[in-house]
């Protein structure tokens, strides 16, 4: 098949391969079957754009996302959800027009007759176009619109945090990215204070430090990463917890079972206590004192204030998980954050367990790609290929006993123990 410019042959043979995917996604409902069916879809979409019109789509792409960012601070998603029908512009609900922006809008939304389009008005029929071309909403007819599945989703907290930290956060990165990398010498950063985050906001501290400093950015930051792992099963749905931890747990007094290492606010712990309130061993979430501060978990979970720069507090734990921590440092950053178990683990007994995204070698997903340069942009950090996983745990001291990959598409489990 040729690649350059697509004939017919090329789109009747990715047509064959979708119809495949699709049947096969049909048939079975397993989320790889839906992902190989995406796959081919894009291949075809490649295959029917001109280069030229993907050059242009290229160059005006932020304008998907600024709508969205725009249509959460209208309240467009809530009011298309909470309408639960079709909606005209013209009628669009006056009291939700009075938290869009400002009293000028809600005059001129009085003022709208059957044929005037004031400047507001105009405005919002704009960004509602580039909203149902994206699939955020269905335009119905001129100037009416509908809610979909994504429009319900888009009026959740959790999606309005992913969306706000992609935008908020992010995009003003992305932005200054070029120029960064035109003066570095075009390299990954290697220290995590020397990064693009550093350089736009002219600091060397974290992400981390300058999120904490203020409480509102610290919450909006865990309703992020709640809504990031929403409707998403987790590793204990898949990963043999049983064989691999509770099998084998020492059950002296105060043996700590599980240590949630940089766990944020427990989340991931509070799931697994659902699942294993029965077994023997403490379970302990472990953050920065201000992330912990006022913390209320299930009873039979303890925090544990840590810094991960220094020695783990937790002795001889039977596994330490830790759970989207690496990905957002550089490797001499996660060298260093390794090194603080030499001396905790039990050897032959504990156990690493890290889950990450691994990026595969060739033909990596889109989403995981991306992952990658939001932890590049925000901490200097990376998603990682195997081999680069072996790598760093092997010189900072360890020996992967196994990659554990999920059933469907996820982060998969690296196990390891000190070598
Ligand atoms: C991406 S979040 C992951 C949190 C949690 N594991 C999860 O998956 O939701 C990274 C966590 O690392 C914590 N963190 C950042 N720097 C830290 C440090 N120096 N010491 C301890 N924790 C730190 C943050 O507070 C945050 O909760």
């Amino acid at each position: 098949m040729s690649f350059e410019i697509p004939n017919i042959g090329d789109i009747e043979e990715l047509l064959d391969q979708l119809c495949r995917a699709t049947g096969n996604f049909k048939q079975d409902h397993n989320d790889l079957e839906r992902i190989a069916a995406l796959k081919a879809a894009r291949r075809l979409v490649q295959a029917l754009e001109k280069p030229y019109d993907m050059a242009l789509m290229t160059g005006s792409s932020p304008v998907q996302p600024l709508c969205v960012r725009i249509a959460i601070d209208l309240d467009i998603f809530k009011t298309l959800t909470e309408r639960d029908g079709l909606v005209n512009l013209r009628n669009w609900p006056r009291s939700r027009t009075r938290t869009l922006c400002s009293q000028v809008i809600m005059l001129h939304l009085n003022i709208v007759d059957s044929c005037t389009l004031t400047s507001t008005f105009l405005w919002i029929e704009r960004v509602l176009r580039i909203l149902a071309g994206a699939g955020y909403v269905v335009e119905y007819d001129i100037r009416v619109y509908a809610a979909n599945a994504m429009t319900r989703y888009m009026s959740t907290p959790g999606a309005v945090a992913v969306l706000k930290f992609g935008f908020d956060v992010c995009m003003p990165l992305y932005a200054k990215a070029p120029e960064y990398f035109r003066e570095n010498g075009f390299q990954t950063p290697l220290e995590s204070n020397k990064g693009l985050f550093q350089y736009v906001e002219k600091t060397e501290e974290s992400m981390w430090s300058l999120l904490f400093k203020n409480q509102e950015n610290m919450d909006e930051f865990y309703v992020h990463m709640t809504g990031r792992k929403a409707n998403r099963p987790t590793w204990i749905d898949w990963f043999p917890v049983q064989e691999c931890i509770i099998d084998g747990f020492e059950d002296q007094e105060g043996g700590v079972l599980l240590v949630d290492v940089a766990g944020g606010r427990g989340y991931d712990l509070e799931i697994f206590h659902a699942k294993f309130s029965d077994v023997p061993g403490r379970l302990i979430v472990e953050d920065l004192p201000q992330v912990l501060e006022g913390m209320t978990l299930s009873p039979g979970i303890e925090c544990q204030p840590f810094d991960l720069f220094e020695a783990q507090p937790v002795k001889g734990a039977r596994a330490y998980y830790m759970k989207f921590v690496l990905h957002d440092w550089a490797d001499r950053q996660c060298h260093q954050i390794l090194q603080q178990f030499k001396g905790t683990m039990k050897k032959g007994y504990s156990k690493l367990l890290i889950e990450e995204v691994i990026l595969a070698d060739k033909d990596a997903e889109p989403i995981p790609s991306l992952g990658d340069w939001m932890m590049l942009a925000v901490h200097c950090g990376m998603e990682r290929t195997r081999s680069h996983w072996e790598r760093l745990l092997t010189a900072s001291g360890f020996q992967v006993v196994k990659f554990w990959d999920p059933p469907y598409p996820g982060q998969s489990i690296i196990e390891a123990e000190v070598s």
